[in-house]
């Protein structure tokens, strides 16, 4: 077993063992990847402040995101084409998170259906939904995530259109991925990944297929968002998947301090400030360096998560330090995934609440909901940049 020490690690070893298409897939950011490279930049442009002399026993990253108890506020984010990462990875993913008593998102691009991360876990977990065009399919989804027991719709608004990500237009990306002389050479390198794939029979997309009607190209995540993703999605729109829904909602991709406003008047149970990790409009400002103004945006109307950029629980610990109740790992979670399976994703998971853990102490905190700003040191030009 090699010895893990980082998301790094991970990270390296996911990109030995996943075909090249997954991976530029999971680590691509769109067009020049500017947004993507600044989601992480940005956090270390904080710094942690140091404290001593403070009794650090009785720690605790324990606390509640949307009312439900955590054993540290870091969420699995929805990731499409999970299950292509790792063989029934959907699967493998949520149940390394209810063992770890964090939050699991099935994304509606996942390989493995709702009805297959039910029947495999017993935590309730959080479905993320995009809004189609064809109404009969988004009131399935929705009715499907009810009869699952899921706790949570994340309701995505930030990819109606999609940001190219040039790297997997050059790759023909698709699930499964077309036996071209190139992917098959590629896939030969990787022997653990394909034969755990054939394996198993969840290689498309498990929440469409059987789902949807006229679309042309299923195993193509490109051509679906282009054909069916409604791009007349507005509030009101929104509105009639609340009613439709009736249970907690959460908005996911909110990144201007007047949406977080408006999603907060509409009721949301909690808004994801997020740029997608980067994947969509490259040009805009990292996730991390609007989240204290939205914080200030909201109050506490509306609970203000967070994701786009979280590589460590250094990063957690900055984030819910500028007022984030809660955060998501897409990445990191993945790169686990994709190295060790199930296993890899326990990983990911256990080094970011140890690093967490001991920054806090080394911060002189003992319980993450303490966390504020006095715990770090901030640029003065950190959210003043782009006024
Ligand atoms: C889908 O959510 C993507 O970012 O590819």
């Amino acid at each position: 077993m090699p010895v893990i020490t980082s998301i790094d690690d991970l990270k390296r070893l996911y990109k030995r063992r996943v075909p090249k298409m997954f991976y530029d897939y999971c680590e691509s950011g769109s067009y020049t990847e500017q947004t993507f490279r600044d989601n992480t930049s940005d956090f270390s442009r904080l710094r942690l402040r140091q404290r001593v002399a403070v009794d650090m026993t009785g720690r605790s990253t324990q606390s509640t995101m949307i009312g439900q108890s955590v054993t540290m506020p870091v969420a699995l984010a929805p990731v499409g084409m999970t299950g292509m990462q790792c063989a029934d990875g959907e699967i493998k993913a949520a149940r390394a998170a209810e063992a770890f008593g964090v939050p699991f998102t099935l994304s509606t691009m996942s390989i493995c259906s709702i009805e297959d991360i039910a029947a495999h876990t017993t935590a309730p977990f959080w479905f993320q939904l995009y809004v189609m065009k064809d109404e009969g399919f988004v009131d399935a989804a929705i009715e499907r995530a009810r009869v699952a027991g899921c706790s949570a719709l994340v309701l995505t608004l930030d990819l109606q259109i999609l940001g190219q990500r040039h790297k997997d237009l050059k790759n023909g990306l698709s699930a499964p991925p077309r036996l071209t002389l190139p992917n098959i050479l590629n896939i030969a390198t990787k022997p653990k990944w394909a034969v755990d794939m054939l394996q198993t029979k969840r290689r498309s997309f498990g929440n469409i297929v059987g789902h949807a009607k006229g679309v042309g190209d299923l195993s193509s995540l490109m051509s679906w968002t282009n054909e069916q993703f409604d791009p007349q999605l507005d509030w009101t729109k929104i509105a009639r998947i609340r009613d439709k829904w009736g249970g907690k909602l959460i908005l996911k991709g909110i990144l201007d301090a007047e949406d977080a406003r408006r999603a907060a008047d509409f009721g949301a149970d909690a808004i994801i400030v997020s740029n997608h990790g980067g994947r969509q409009l490259d040009g805009a400002v990292s996730a991390i360096s609007m989240l204290p103004q939205i914080v200030r945006a909201v109050g506490d109307r509306t609970e203000v998560h967070m994701d786009s950029g979280i590589r460590s629980g250094q990063d957690v610990l900055k984030a819910l330090a500028l007022g984030a109740k809660g955060t998501f790992i897409g990445r990191s979670f993945i790169y686990g995934l994709g190295a060790m399976g199930q296993e890899g994703v326990s990983r990911a998971l256990e080094v970011i609440r140890k690093e967490l853990d001991i920054s806090m102490a080394l911060c002189g905190v003992q319980k993450a909901t303490d966390l504020n700003r006095q715990h770090l040191l901030v640029p003065d030009d950190f959210e003043g940049a782009w006024a």
